[in-house]
């Protein structure tokens, strides 16, 4: 079975991201044969600074590495490497009708948002369709607010597989309903666009900073506190091993207990939660060599795979 993920480059990756999707896709890599890409192309709709993108395509790298995806195990690339990938979007793009792009969300938020919007913005579910379709892949693990982009692209597949022949996998997408929405610092979910995240490779004192700001109630130091209402809570037990978990929901049910205390210990569990990740990532950063080593690797594999579908798209429509 072949899983494939896709995650787009975006600076500082947070725990909700960790939670929420690096970790679910560390974990494929023993369901099936995952496919594991860097979406540069797809920030390409939204960052117009080239150096940054160069440099979070680059920190993304390290990030995933530093988070257990095994180059070994996996193919690992970044989308870009495979320029097969934008050739087979426009052969694509003549099978898509633009009723069914113009129904898709991120589009349709961006109008109503008065966002002026790119044509790559339009055409972004058909990339993404690409990146799935090229690669034959089964299925999908997406969070839901991609599931849209998974149906699109069995639309565009059955579409193209009727116009020319059977080409394509159908791929299932596998939605992640069962993962906790985490919560950021301000209680809201964590996200980048809130303004309210915690990074999980940030320096020491960053990373304190914004869990001793964690948004709190003013209930007294001497009160019990219901620890399923507390963000840090919430973290808390993210990181903690059950036994630590249930003391602390003790502490906050028995009071006496102030909250600047519960996030020392969540920032206690945070830190030692990441510290061999962190570890590895540094020894990363510093062999520049070993990583480009990564990204030829891994582009070599996967432009292997790509090839073959290619070959066989041009075949059928008619330009080989
Ligand atoms: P952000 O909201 O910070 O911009 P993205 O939308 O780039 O984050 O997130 C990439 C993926 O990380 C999402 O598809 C989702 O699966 C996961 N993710 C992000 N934030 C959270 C969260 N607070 N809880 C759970 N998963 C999350
Ligand atoms: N659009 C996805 C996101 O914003 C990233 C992505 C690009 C992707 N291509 C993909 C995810 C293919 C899964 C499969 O998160």
């Amino acid at each position: 079975m072949r899983i494939l993920s896709g995650i787009k480059p975006s600076g500082s990756i947070h725990i909700g991201n960790y939670l929420g999707m690096i970790k679910p896709m560390v974990q494929s890599q023993s369901r099936g044969e995952l496919f594991c890409f860097i979406a540069n192309l797809h920030s390409l709709t939204t960052m117009f600074d080239g150096k940054m993108m160069a440099q979070y395509t680059h920190d993304a790298i390290l990030d995933l590495v530093a988070l257990g995806i095994d180059t070994e195990k996996s193919i690992f690339w970044v989308q870009s490497d495979v320029p097969e990938v934008a050739e087979l979007t426009w052969y694509l793009s003549n099978v898509t009708p633009v009723g069914l792009l113009e129904r898709c969300h991120a589009y349709k938020d961006a109008v109503s948002k008065n966002i002026p919007a790119n044509s790559g913005l339009f055409s972004y579910p058909v990339l993404m369709a690409a990146d799935i379709l090229m690669y034959q892949s089964n299925l999908v693990p997406v969070g839901r607010d991609q599931k849209q982009h998974i149906e699109v692209t069995r639309d565009i597949a059955i579409k193209f597989n009727g116009t020319y022949g059977e080409v394509f996998t159908l791929p299932e997408p596998e939605i992640r309903e069962e993962i906790a929405i985490i919560p950021g610092t301000d209680g809201q979910k964590m996200s980048k666009s809130y303004g309210n995240t915690i990074e999980i490779f940030a320096k020491e004192k960053q990373i304190r900073k914004k869990i001793m700001g964690i948004v709190t109630d003013t209930t007294p130091v001497e009160a019990p506190k219901d620890p399923d209402n507390s963000t840090i809570y919430q973290l808390y037990k993210m990181f903690a091993s059950p036994d630590q978990a249930l003391e602390m929901e003790k502490k906050f049910r028995a009071g006496g207990y102030g909250y600047g205390d519960a996030k020392k210990e969540l920032f206690g569990a945070v830190w030692e939660h990441f510290r061999p990740f962190r570890e590895k990532r540094e020894e990363l950063e510093n062999n520049k060599d070993y990583i480009d080593q990564i990204r030829k690797q891994g582009a070599m594999k996967a432009r292997e795979v790509a090839q073959v579908t290619i070959d066989k798209v041009r075949g059928l429509i008619g330009v080989s």
